[in-house]
């Protein structure tokens, strides 16, 4: 496993993103019920929050709750809700301590209503954190994102605001979610699932993958120095050659 002082502090990803999977099967291996997984995650999650922020990682994004996630059954949607909630409030102080801002991307008037009250509460909290924002991803998909964009993208070009010669890959980018954040360099995924299940679509074209069988309630701070030093040694050529990045 990798050790911290193995990783080169020259070369830290600016924007991690993670899909936390594996809470079901983690719990279903232990004999317990799926929310059992769910609550036993938040240890992971406090340990990659902090492993990040150490780091000097700037953006650091958890895929916690998807679009497609709304078809589960009612009472899983429920506890994942609450547990929201309550791990919220029990985190601000720790994100406050540490100076980190949390944010959110995702429809996320589609939350109950505590949620988006404590959510929108934490926010406010801690605006002023400037060591790494912390970007929840609740009730997201890719799809969703592309699709919010371009209407409101229409929307200005039926104002007359924008023309349609005008539109271009920073206009685009300029209307998702994620605007004003560098693309994710780095995706971790738990659980072994080799796929993007409708992540931030257009934002990881070129993001670096790193897939690991662990279920994510097993994973800790060594684990994402793995995926660190795993993203150090890969070479992201974007169409190049690779004799082409050796000349400068
Ligand atoms: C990820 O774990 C958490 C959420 C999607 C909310 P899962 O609940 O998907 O766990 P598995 O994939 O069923 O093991
Ligand atoms: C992806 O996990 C979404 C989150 C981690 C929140 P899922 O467990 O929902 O993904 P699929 O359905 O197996 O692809
Ligand atoms: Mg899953």
């Amino acid at each position: 496993m990798a050790a911290r002082s193995e990783i080169d502090s020259q070369n830290i990803p600016a924007h991690v993103a993670v899909i936390m999977d594996g809470n079901g099967r983690w719990a279903k291996q232990k004999g317990g019920l799926r929310i059992f997984g769910h609550q036993s995650a938040i240890t992971a999650v406090r340990d990659t929050v902090e492993a990040a922020a150490e780091l000097g990682v700037k953006y650091l994004t958890l895929y916690a709750f998807s679009t497609e996630n709304w078809s589960r059954p009612a009472h899983e949607v429920m506890a994942l809700m609450q547990l929201l909630v309550h791990t919220i409030r029990q985190e601000t102080p720790t994100l406050l301590k540490n100076s980190i801002k949390l944010q959110s991307i995702g429809e996320i008037t589609s939350l109950p209503a505590s949620c988006q009250r404590e959510l929108a509460e934490a926010k406010e909290l801690t605006r002023n954190g400037n060591q790494m924002t912390l970007v929840l991803a609740l009730s997201y998909s890719g799809r969703w994102d592309l699709t919010q964009a371009a209407r409101k993208l229409s929307e200005e070009v039926a104002a007359g605001r924008v023309k349609p010669e005008q539109v271009n890959e920073q206009t685009v980018a300029g209307f998702l979610a994620t605007a004003g954040m560098p693309d994710p360099e780095l995706l971790i995924r738990t659980s072994g699932e080799q796929r993007i299940s409708n992540f931030l679509l257009w934002q990881l074209a070129y993001t670096e993958l790193y897939i690991t069988d662990l279920l994510w309630p097993d994973f800790r701070r060594d684990h994402f120095y793995d995926a660190i030093q795993a993203y150090q040694r890969r070479e992201r050529r974007f169409g190049k050659t690779s004799e082409q990045l050796t000349v400068s």
